[in-house]
């Protein structure tokens, strides 16, 4: 099973792969989590230069392309060979984001990075995709708990920016199956049980 999750930043992701994490381990299972941009050696080579502030020069263009090319080498040094032994993997992002950010966005035209994930996701596409749901405000909130140090360059964008985005998400969850939008909002327990409750819906498949 592949697994992956979506949202603007700050939306709760990570806090939902851990759990999701552990629940399959207290089940007994194999899994591997990884993340976006990263993951590999290479992939967190480029993630570096995708994420400093002082890239501020770097075209939407070059943005996709190398998000597109660090995934391009998780998929196969990582997340190809760790299905085939039948494990279950979980993303931090995948595919999405570049649809979402550098797509809808940063305004690159949709049909052209969706070819770009041809070449660089081929047939791997998630089994399931959670896009946790927040408004910018309740994102611009949490955000405000960070000091700008810490904020990398996708971060610091503005609120126009991810709304941009989080329209992106709902558009992208109104036309393909996988997905399962979960009102980002709730309590974190609350989120966990929805989730369990839809893999739990897809292993009964
Ligand atoms: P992401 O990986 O999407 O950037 P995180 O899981 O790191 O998000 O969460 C961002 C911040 O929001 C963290 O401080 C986290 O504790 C908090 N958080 C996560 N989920 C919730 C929730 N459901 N309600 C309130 N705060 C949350
Ligand atoms: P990260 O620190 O992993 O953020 P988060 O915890 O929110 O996932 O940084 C990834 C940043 O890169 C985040 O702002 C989203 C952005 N991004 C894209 O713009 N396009 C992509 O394809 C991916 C994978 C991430």
């Amino acid at each position: 099973m592949f697994i992956t999750f979506e949202g603007i930043d700050f939306c709760g992701k990570s806090t939902q792969v851990e759990l999701l994490k552990n629940y399959f381990e207290r089940k007994g299972k194999s899994v591997q989590v990884i993340r976006e941009p990263g993951g590999t050696e290479i992939s967190e080579k480029i993630r570096d230069i995708l994420l400093d502030k002082k890239n501020n020069k770097m075209f939407m263009e070059t943005e996709l392309l190398l998000f597109s090319a660090s995934r391009a080498q998780l998929v196969r040094e990582k997340i190809n060979p760790f299905i085939k032994q039948g494990e279950i993997v979980i993303s931090d992002r995948f595919h999405d984001s570049s649809t979402a950010y550098q797509g809808y966005g940063r305004g690159l035209p949709i049909d052209s990075v969706l070819n770009v994930h041809k070449l660089a996701i081929a047939e791997r596409i998630p089994d399931i995709t959670f896009i946790i749901d927040i408004p910018v405000e309740v994102a611009v909130k949490r955000k405000s708990e960070k000091t700008h140090q810490e904020l990398d360059r996708i971060e610091v964008s503005s609120n126009d920016f991810f709304e941009k985005v989080r329209n992106g998400y709902l558009t992208l969850a109104k036309n393909e199956k996988r997905f399962r939008v979960i009102d980002g909002t709730q309590s974190i327990e609350n989120i966990h049980k929805l989730i369990i409750n839809y893999i739990e819906e897809l292993e009964h498949l």
